[in-house]
C-alpha cells in the first residue's frame, strides 16, 4: 500500500466559492479518487484560509466579528464541497487551535535557530489595498484600482530569511524535473531563482491588524497571513510528530492555480527547507478560468459563474465532467453555463447516454431484460476487449500527470468505439434472424461488459451518475477497478432501462 496525499489551496473566505475554486478542488477530488480507485491509501485536504487583513477587512465590512464571519463562512465552503461531490478527508481552518500551535512552534525554531530577524521595513503603503507596493505597480503615481496615492511607511517586521535558500531551491528544480507541473511553470520559476529573491517579511504589526496568529515572542505582532496558511498542509497531519505525518507527508502533491506559484515555491520551499520538512513531491499549477469578458474569474471583477447553480441545472456530474475536459490542466479557458450544456447534451446524452439506453432497451426486448451469455468472441469483439483492459493503466498514467481531461477522453474515445460497433454489428437486424442468436447474446454481453468498464473507469469524475450506470447494468454497484473482462456483468442477471442524462436545452429554463 502506499499513501499519497493530494491538497487544494485553502480557500480565503471571504465569500461563496466560484466555478474557479471549483476547479482546482475537482481536480483534487477526482485525483484522489482515482488513486484510492487503484488502491492508494490517498488523503485529500481543503480547507479555509481565515487570517489576514483581507478577512479582517470582510468581517467589519459585513459588521462581523472576524471569527463569526469565518466560521459562516467556511461552511459556506464545507457545504458547497459536499453539492459538488468534492469529499476531502480534512478539513483545515487556519483558526483551529492545533494549527495556531503548529505555526507558534516552527516561528519559535526558526527564530532561535536565526532564521527569522525583526528589521524596519520601509516602503510605499497602500491604504486602499492593505499593503505595500512597488514602484513598478503604479500608475500616474497611484495604484488603478486606488483613489489616493501610497503613502510612505515605515514599520518593523519580522523576516525569514529566504534569500539563503535560493541555490538550494534552484539545484532542487534542475535535478527534479517533474517537481512542478506543468513544465512552464517550473521554467518561470527557475527564472525568479535567477535573481535575488530577498528576504519575506512574515509579521504585521499587531496595531495594524489583529486577526492573525500572534509571533510568540513578541506580543505586538501578529503572523503574516502567507506563512501561517502555508503550514496549514502539515498542521492536520498532526507535524511533527504524527504517525499520519510521517505516512503521507512522502506521497504529498499541492494542486494550486498559477496566481499562487510564487507563494508555493519561493515561500513554501524555502519554509520547509528551513524547518527540515522534505520538499514536496509535486506542484500541480493550473491556469486561470476566465469570465465572459475574457479576464480572469475572480469576486472584485463580479464575472465569477456559480458553481452551485451550474451543478444544480446541469447535473454535478456533468460539471465535475466539463470541468476537466473543457480546460486542459495549466492552461486558461473559459467554463460557461453554455460549455456545460454543450459537454452534457453532446459527450453525455448522445454518445455516453445513449449508448447505455440503446443497450438495455435492446436486452430489454430482445433477451427479456436478462444479460446473455457470450458465445465467441471475433476480432471486433477482441478490439474492445483489450481496449477495455488496457485502459486503467492508460487512465492512471495520465492521471499521475493530472491529465485528466485527456483520460477522460480515452474513455470517451471507447464509448465512441462502441457506438461505431452498435451500428455495424446491426443487433436489430441479428434479433430478426433465427440462426444469429449466438452472435446476438455475444453482442449484447460486450456492450454491457464495455459500459460496466466504463462506469468503473469513470466513477472518479462522475460517482453519481457512475453509480446509476451500474445499477441499470445489474453489476456489483461498488465500482471496481482493473476488473478482468468477464467479471463485471453476470450472465442471466437483470437490466433495467433508465435515461442517465436527459437532454437538456436552454428552452426548458423558458
Ligand atoms: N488562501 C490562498 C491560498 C493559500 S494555500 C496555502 C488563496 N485563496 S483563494 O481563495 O484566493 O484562491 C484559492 C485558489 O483558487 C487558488 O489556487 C487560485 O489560483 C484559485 N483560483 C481563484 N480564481 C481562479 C480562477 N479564475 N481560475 C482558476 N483558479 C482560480 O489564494
Amino acid at each position: 500500500m502506499t499513501y499519497r496525499y493530494i491538497t487544494t489551496p485553502i480557500y480565503y473566505v471571504n465569500d461563496r466559492p466560484h466555478m474557479g475554486h471549483a476547479y482546482a478542488s475537482v481536480h483534487a477530488d477526482i485525483m484522489a479518487r482515482y488513486l484510492r480507485a487503484a488502491g492508494h491509501q490517498a488523503m485529500l485536504l481543503t480547507g479555509a484560509d481565515e487570517h489576514g487583513e483581507k478577512i479582517a477587512k470582510a468581517a467589519t465590512q459585513a459588521n462581523e466579528a472576524p471569527r463569526a464571519f469565518a466560521d459562516r463562512h467556511a461552511e459556506t465552503f464545507k457545504d458547497a464541497w459536499r453539492r459538488l461531490s468534492v469529499e476531502p478527508d480534512r478539513f483545515v481552518r487556519t483558526t483551529a487551535p492545533a494549527h495556531a500551535k503548529v505555526v507558534s512552534e516552527c516561528l519559535s525554531r526558526l527564530f532561535e535557530a536565526g532564521e527569522i530577524y525583526l528589521a524596519d521595513y520601509e516602503g510605499l503603503y497602500s491604504v486602499g489595498q492593505e499593503r505595500f507596493v512597488t514602484d513598478k505597480e503604479l500608475v500616474d503615481g497611484k495604484l488603478p484600482e486606488d483613489k489616493e496615492p501610497p503613502v510612505l511607511r515605515r514599520e518593523p517586521n519580522y523576516f525569514f530569511r529566504m534569500e539563503v535558500h535560493r541555490a538550494w531551491m534552484r539545484q532542487l528544480l534542475l535535478d527534479t524535473p517533474d517537481l512542478i507541473q506543468p513544465v512552464q511553470y517550473r521554467n518561470e520559476v527557475l527564472k525568479l531563482l535567477e535573481e535575488p529573491i530577498g528576504d519575506l517579511s512574515i509579521s504585521r504589526p499587531v496595531n495594524r491588524l489583529e486577526w492573525g496568529i500572534p509571533i510568540p515572542w513578541d506580543p505586538e505582532h501578529v503572523t503574516y497571513v502567507w506563512f501561517d496558511a502555508l503550514l496549514s498542509y502539515v498542521s492536520p497531519l498532526g507535524y511533527p510528530d504524527q504517525p499520519a505525518f510521517s505516512n503521507y507527508w512522502p506521497g504529498v502533491r499541492h494542486v494550486i492555480g498559477k496566481d499562487i506559484l510564487r507563494t508555493h515555491t519561493l515561500f513554501w520551499l524555502s519554509m520547509t527547507h528551513a524547518l527540515g520538512i522534505a520538499p514536496y513531491r509535486r506542484l500541480y499549477v493550473s491556469g486561470h478560468l476566465l469570465g465572459s469578458d475574457g479576464r480572469k474569474m475572480s469576486k472584485s471583477l463580479g464575472n465569477g459563474v456559480d458553481p452551485l447553480e451550474a451543478a444544480d441545472t446541469y447535473g454535478v456530474d456533468a460539471l465535475r465532467y466539463t470541468l476537466i475536459r473543457e480546460v486542459s490542466f495549466g492552461f486558461d479557458g473559459i467554463v460557461s453555463n453554455a460549455v456545460i450544456e454543450q459537454r452534457r447534451n453532446r459527450d453525455l446524452a448522445d454518445d455516453l447516454g445513449n449508448l447505455a439506453a440503446r443497450t438495455l432497451s435492446m436486452v430489454k426486448r430482445y433477451r427479456d431484460g436478462l444479460v446473455p451469455a457470450p458465445k465467441r468472441y471475433d476480432t471486433r469483439e477482441e478490439t474492445i476487449i483489450a481496449r477495455a483492459s488496457e485502459l486503467p493503466h492508460v487512465v492512471l498514467a495520465l492521471v499521475e500527470e493530472m491529465k485528466l481531461g485527456r483520460a477522460a477522453e480515452q474513455v470517451m474515445d471507447l464509448v465512441k468505439q462502441l457506438n461505431g460497433y452498435v451500428a455495424s454489428s446491426t443487433p436489430w437486424a441479428l434479433a430478426k434472424d433465427p440462426d444469429a442468436s449466438d452472435r446476438l447474446d455475444t453482442v449484447l454481453y460486450t456492450l454491457l461488459e464495455a459500459l460496466y468498464s466504463v462506469s468503473n473507469l469513470l466513477h472518479p469524475v462522475m460517482p453519481g451518475k457512475m453509480h446509476e450506470l451500474r445499477i441499470l447494468l445489474g453489476g456489483s454497484v461498488e465500482p471496481c477497478w482493473d476488473l478482468p473482462w468477464g467479471h463485471g456483468v453476470k450472465p442471466g442477471s437483470t437490466v433495467k432501462e433508465g435515461i442517465l442524462f436527459p437532454k437538456r436545452t436552454g428552452e426548458d429554463d423558458a
